[in-house]
């Protein structure tokens, strides 16, 4: 076998060696960090190229891919949405990505992001909480515990403090498995029995769900005032959580409107409903909260410059870590012209 030059080799981060990276960090300081990356990166969003995700869509799901770039660094993910896929026995969501240099076009990073999204997705969730709930919250209803849940909780225990949690699930069984995941985390957890249930007391409500079609997960007369909505899982075509009376009188905050127009749950509203950019409250550009009494809705779709900052969170702390190994991706032949040349040469 040839030996494969360095300029050939990208650092390359496993499913196994994610899981050994956040243990080696620690969850909640992990899941901290990622929520300043993207805080960072989301006070110099205007210098990122922004482009909707291109979607593959089937009667059972959708295929992904999310591209961005700061003109330093260029990202993408794979990632697919498949609800159906739980019931036999896969992930909803599963996903890879990879982060290149702007200046060669060559990759630097390649990069389980199964975990990864679950991980960005909860710290983004916990920066909307941060600038846009009440201060005084201190209690979280969690509906859906899937996947995605326990990331959920722990990012806004790690970055708003919250660690009161009433767990809600269609299924008994995902409340358990999540109520069991937490134990001895820090939490005080309240399993219920109806979505209803779940939200007296709540004063953040993350919603993260997964149904192909328009779900009403939430109705209107549920919603109190001054209560935070986290609505993660409606993040397609044809597939939302909130009734629109919801959606209707709440404030709406967004990543990147021209996605969330298509994707989130403001896809059941006019095109011009009015919504505000997260990345201008935090930038204070915008307002976020303006009274203790108002509705705020985060209608996360998950966007692009939330993974490109994963994947430089993850690029830069692998570093002095052995969790990665370098895989031979680029063909790199002596004379950059004689491709051909290498390949005849290992036959
Ligand atoms: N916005 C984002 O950035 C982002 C990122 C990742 C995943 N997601 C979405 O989040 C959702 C959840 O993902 P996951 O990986 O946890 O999926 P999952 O299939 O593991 O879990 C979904 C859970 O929702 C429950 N559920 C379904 N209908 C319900 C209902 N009516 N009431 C209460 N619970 C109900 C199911 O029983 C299941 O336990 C998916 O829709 C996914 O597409 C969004």
């Amino acid at each position: 076998m040839l030996k494969a030059s360095p300029l050939a080799m990208v650092p390359f981060v496993s499913v196994d060696n994610m899981m050994r990276l956040v243990h080696h960090i620690g969850i909640e300081t992990f899941l901290s960090d990622l929520a300043a990356e993207i805080e960072a990166d989301f006070a110099r969003w205007e210098l990122f190229d922004k482009t909707p995700r291109i979607g593959s869509h089937s009667e059972v799901g959708v295929i992904e891919l999310m591209p961005t770039s700061d003109g330093q660094h260029y990202a993408f993910k794979y990632v697919n949405g498949h609800p159906k896929n739980m019931k036999e026995g896969l992930q909803t969501v599963t996903a890879f990505g990879v982060l290149s240099d702007v200046y060669t076009g060559y990759p630097k990073l390649f990069c389980e992001m199964t975990l990864l999204t679950a991980l960005r997705t909860g710290a983004m969730s916990a920066v909307a909480t941060k600038h846009l709930a009440r201060k005084d919250a201190r209690t979280m209803a969690m509906i859906g515990n899937g996947a995605q849940s326990e990331f959920q909780c722990l990012a806004i225990k790690a970055v708003c403090g919250i660690d009161n949690i009433r767990l809600y699930d269609i299924d008994p069984a995902a409340t358990r498995k999540c109520m069991a995941n937490l134990q001895g985390l820090g939490f005080t957890i309240t399993p219920c029995t109806t979505a209803q249930e779940a939200i007296e007391g709540a004063d953040v409500i993350t919603v993260a769900t997964a149904d192909k079609n328009a779900q009403t997960i939430l109705t209107d007369n549920m919603v109190g005032a001054g209560v935070h909505i986290n609505a993660i899982g409606g993040d397609c075509p044809g597939k939302t959580e909130l009734h629109r009376d919801i959606v209707a009188r709440s404030s709406v905050f967004v990543e990147y409107p021209a996605q969330t127009r298509i994707e989130g749950e403001i896809q059941q509203m006019p095109p011009d409903h009015p919504v505000t950019e997260l990345w201008q409250v935090i930038t204070g550009a915008a307002q976020g909260r303006s009274s203790a009494a108002e509705v705020t809705l985060f209608d996360g779709v998950g966007f692009a410059i939330e993974d490109f900052s994963a994947l430089r969170y993850v690029q830069k702390t692998i570093l002095q870590t052995p969790y990665y190994i370098d895989v031979d991706l680029i063909a790199d032949p002596d004379d950059p012209r004689d491709l051909f040349g290498m390949l005849k040469r290992a036959g």
